[in-house]
């Protein structure tokens, strides 16, 4: 069988966890990333169990240039037939207050993460995964603003994170470069990054997992698609 491999961020825990099980369950194997080595040691335990195949441990952090320049230098040197990077880790900011209340420093350290980083992983990642004729899968929320929920740090650091994905896929696509991007909003799903919430229209890892690995095996070219897993829920 053809080898393909994964390399996921966030991997550790939540919809990453569930992206890279149902992955290695139809036949990818799987580079765990993470930031934490324990997290990462009982992530790949779990997935083991699973009998899937974990090729390794990858340690991103991406808030730190030289952690995800020491990540892309080792994806290449142990991995150089690595074909898929989904950038899946993220944190929420501060969810709790409105624009005119948000820190910027929380403004900052959220475009950090979701953004620049997510942005300086993929760009040190281009040249390996173009060799591989590879796909790049962001996990996003949609950049317009919902009338029911709209934190300031969070949208505005996924609009960034899309624009990414809509750029690169226009350059590619124009240059001949054999890259794909795309986006994939999982919907709301209860993870640590929401306290675990658990409202209706709620998913849990496991469902969204299974969904966005079909998604990635469905043997179509996705290429600046911004596919919804489900319809956002509108609250009462
Ligand atoms: N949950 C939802 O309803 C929902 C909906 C739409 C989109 N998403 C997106 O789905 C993705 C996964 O979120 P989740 O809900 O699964 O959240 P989660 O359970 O909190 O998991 C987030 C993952 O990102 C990692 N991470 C956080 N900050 C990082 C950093 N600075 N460098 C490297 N890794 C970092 C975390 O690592 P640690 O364990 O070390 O902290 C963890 O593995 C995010 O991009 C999120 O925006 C979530």
């Amino acid at each position: 069988m053809e080898e393909k491999t994964v390399f996921v961020t966030g991997a550790n825990k939540g919809i990453g966890f569930g992206i890279a099980k149902h992955l290695g369950l139809a036949g990818w194997q799987v580079i765990v990333g993470a930031r934490d080595e324990k997290r990462a040691a009982k992530a790949i335990e779990a997935l083991k169990a699973e009998g899937i195949e974990v090729l390794g441990w990858v340690s991103v952090e991406l808030k730190d240039p030289a952690s995800i320049a020491q990540a892309a230098s080792e994806l290449g040197k142990r991995y150089p037939k690595l074909s898929l990077l989904v950038n899946n880790a993220g944190i929420p900011g501060d969810m709790s207050v409105d624009s005119a209340h948000t820190e910027i420093r929380d403004i900052r350290e959220t475009l950090e993460v979701n953004f620049v980083g997510t942005f300086a992983l993929t760009k040190a990642l281009i040249p390996l995964l173009a060799r591989n004729h590879g796909r790049i899968a962001n996990i996003t929320v949609p950049s317009e603003v919902s009338p029911y929920w709209h934190p300031l740090a969070y949208v505005t650091s996924k609009a960034a994170q899309n624009a990414m994905m809509g750029v690169m896929a226009t350059e590619f696509a124009q240059s001949g470069t054999p890259l794909e991007i795309f986006s994939i909003h999982p919907g709301p799903t209860t993870t640590d990054l929401n306290g675990n919430m658990a409202l209706p229209g709620f998913h849990d890892t496991e469902t969204v997992g299974q969904k966005v690995a079909e998604l990635i095996n469905d043997g179509r070219n996705h290429q600046g698609e911004f596919i919804e897993l489900y319809p956002i829920v509108e609250e009462k």
